[in-house]
């Protein structure tokens, strides 16, 4: 069996949770593979909204098992925060979530590191979601991290206490930071306590086993392709690879083995933290798709800022993503306005192009736009595609078209329910 892959194409909260749920039930495994408690996926049905962070968005289908890969990073307290807030579900979390031993453990010095750095950075700060994602994944690839299967050694308080004092020594250098590390380690401990509950595996022998037992497995990407540490508007990144090639290193799963890569994008895009993003609307109108779209972090609950598509960056996130098909997300929202622009290219000195440029942050360059039709009706009550506006379906086949990539899925609402199969 192949691995299927779903991730982000623009800078995070495209709605992924909402279409991992909608999908889980073709599945056996739903496993996150990068990122951690800095998502945020939001599910809806039944009329209840629920916000995930680290727990695989598959968790509340009955005999699927969500796995939580090596590539992710875990806070122990915000995960036993989800645990807790799940137990109303009585969902059997000893069978059905499991913990890779590799994945790397995000400690409350980590988050410290993080706020001081952030502080430092001043009016240049990457805006990050303050979880420590950044400090744990340098102390990964600085070969220091502390990991899920450490916590089952009789030395791990010694190695807690070792990179501990490494971080008290960094936090020296940002001066007037001032903190209360105490009052977070007990929290901490306990949590982790709790985590022992859990089956800690070795993740990539479970998948490859799963996948050779005919399991099928979905893996759910956190952020999206312009928060890739290598190919994101860098350094106003994440810390980890949310494309597709993050997948293998993040879960032990070997490129020949992904299968369909799906895409999801809103019909329009938005960005939350600081950073570069041509097509930001920073007028009435981007205030009018953050109203209608409720565009406010599910982490941290900024304001996101609201733009039109850019196929430029489309384009871009589905060649790194070898996209196979497409989600359109928050059709819906789109409905306010009586024309859409999409803007097909940049004007650099006068040139066209088309390939997203190197830096966007420092390029002198004018997004160019084409304007469309818009819909001018409500979608949310909408349940099959063919008897959706044929505005509508002129912007699908015209993105389509511009994309080379069918759009399977168009969503009409938050709501599971709300989700129409296009092809
Ligand atoms: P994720 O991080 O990619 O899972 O996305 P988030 O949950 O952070 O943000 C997506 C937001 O849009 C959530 O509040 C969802 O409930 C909501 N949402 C998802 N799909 C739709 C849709 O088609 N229409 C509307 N109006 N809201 C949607
Ligand atoms: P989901 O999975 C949107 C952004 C932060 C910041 C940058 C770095 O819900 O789509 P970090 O805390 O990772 O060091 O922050 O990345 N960011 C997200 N933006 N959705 C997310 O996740 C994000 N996770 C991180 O706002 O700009
Ligand atoms: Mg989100």
């Amino acid at each position: 069996m192949k691995v299927d892959v779903l991730l982000g194409l623009q800078w995070g909260d495209e709605g992924k949770g909402k279409i991992v749920d909608v999908l889980t039930p073709d599945y056996d495994i739903i496993a996150r593979f990068q990122g951690g408690p800095n998502a945020g996926h939001t599910l809806e049905f039944n009329g209840i909204k629920h916000v995930l962070h680290t727990i695989p968005s598959g968790i509340f289908h009955a005999n699927v098992v969500n796995l939580v890969g090596n590539g992710v990073v875990i806070d122990p307290v915000i995960f036993k925060g989800e645990l807790d807030k799940l137990a109303p579900f009585n969902i059997d979390f000893e069978n059905r979530l499991l913990l890779s031993k590799k994945a790397h453990l995000i400690l409350p010095t980590h988050r410290l590191l993080d706020a001081a750095s952030e502080t430092a950075k001043g009016k240049n700060k990457i805006g990050s979601t303050l979880k420590g994602i950044g400090p744990t994944y340098m102390d990964k690839t600085g070969r220091n991290g502390l990991r899920v299967g450490d916590i089952f050694s009789p030395n791990f308080q010694e190695k807690y206490d070792a990179l501990v004092e490494k971080h008290v020594g960094m936090l020296k250098h940002y001066e007037g930071f001032e903190y209360d590390l105490s009052s977070l380690e007990k929290p901490w401990m306990d949590a982790i306590e709790s985590l022992k509950n859990l089956q800690a595996v070795d993740s990539e022998h479970y998948l490859n086993t799963a996948l050779l037992n005919g399991k099928r497995v979905l893996a759910e990407g956190a952020q999206g392709t312009m928060l890739d540490i290598d190919f994101g508007t860098y350094p106003f990144v994440t810390s980890s690879n949310t494309v597709t090639a993050g997948t293998c290193t993040g879960l032990g799963i070997a490129p020949t083995r992904i299968g369909k890569v799906i895409g999801i994008f809103k019909a329009y895009c938005t960005r939350v933290g600081s950073g570069p993003f041509p097509t930001e609307l920073d007028d009435e109108v981007g205030e009018e798709i953050r109203k209608e779209g409720r565009e406010f972090g599910a982490t941290t609950g900024r304001p996101r800022r609201c733009g039109w598509i850019d196929l430029v960056q489309m384009r871009y996130a589905i060649m790194i993503n070898g996209v196979t098909e497409l989600s359109m997300m928050k059709a819906d929202v789109l409905s306010i306005f009586d024309k859409i622009s999409v803007c097909t290219h940049y004007l650099v000195n006068g040139e066209k192009v088309y390939d997203f440029p190197f830096d966007v942050s420092d390029l002198d360059f004018t997004p160019v736009y084409e304007e469309l039709e818009g819909w001018n009706c409500d979608l949310t009550e909408l349940s099959d595609y063919e008897s959706a506006p044929d505005a509508l379906k002129k912007y699908v086949t015209y993105l389509e078209a511009q994309l080379n990539v069918p759009i399977n899925v168009v969503s009409v609402g938050p709501d599971r329910k709300q989700t129409l199969a296009n092809h």
